[in-house]
């Protein structure tokens, strides 16, 4: 990611921080639209899910110029992900009920470069746990 593309993404977090509950529950309603089959994936209580995400994008997100820190705990997640029956193709949902949500969330702050931003965030933290998830070949 350029030092440009960072900072868009870093400045518009913190605008959907400040709003990070209605923010997270936009998130699962725009999920669960996409493919309700999903919604048996979550077992738990979807406002500490909701809180747990936000976090975990907020580290994310706080990390991206320090890969050597950010890459071992994404991987540790993404095998953790394997776990609760996530597959590969779950992540393009997901990703695509981020940008939608970022939208609804932004607006006009939303802009062309900060979508690319975000879709490119998205897109290494997402291959980072994915290759996590792979099964290791003997
Ligand atoms: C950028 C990508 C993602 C991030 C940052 C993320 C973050 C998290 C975090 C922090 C947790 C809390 C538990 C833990 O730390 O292991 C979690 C749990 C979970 N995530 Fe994700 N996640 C991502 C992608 C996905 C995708 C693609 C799916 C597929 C639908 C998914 C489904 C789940 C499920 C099912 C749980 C467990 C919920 C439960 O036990 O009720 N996540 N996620």
């Amino acid at each position: 990611m350029t030092p440009d593309q960072i900072q868009r993404v870093r400045t518009s977090h913190a605008s959907v921080a400040l709003i990070a509950a209605p923010a997270a529950a936009l998130f699962y309603n725009n999920l669960f639209e996409a493919d309700p089959s999903l919604r048996r994936l979550f077992k738990g209580d979807m406002a500490a899910q909701g809180a747990r995400l936000m976090q975990m994008i907020g580290s994310a997100v706080a990390l991206l110029d320090k890969p050597q820190t950010l890459l071992p705990v994404l991987r540790m997640l993404g095998a953790r992900h394997a776990g609760y029956g996530v597959k590969p193709a779950h992540y393009a949902t997901v990703g695509g009920a981020l940008l939608k949500t970022l939208e609804q969330g932004l607006g006009a702050a939303f802009d062309e470069p900060t979508r690319e931003a975000w879709t490119t965030m998205y897109g290494l933290v997402s291959a980072t746990m994915q290759e996590a998830a792979q099964p290791v070949a003997v």
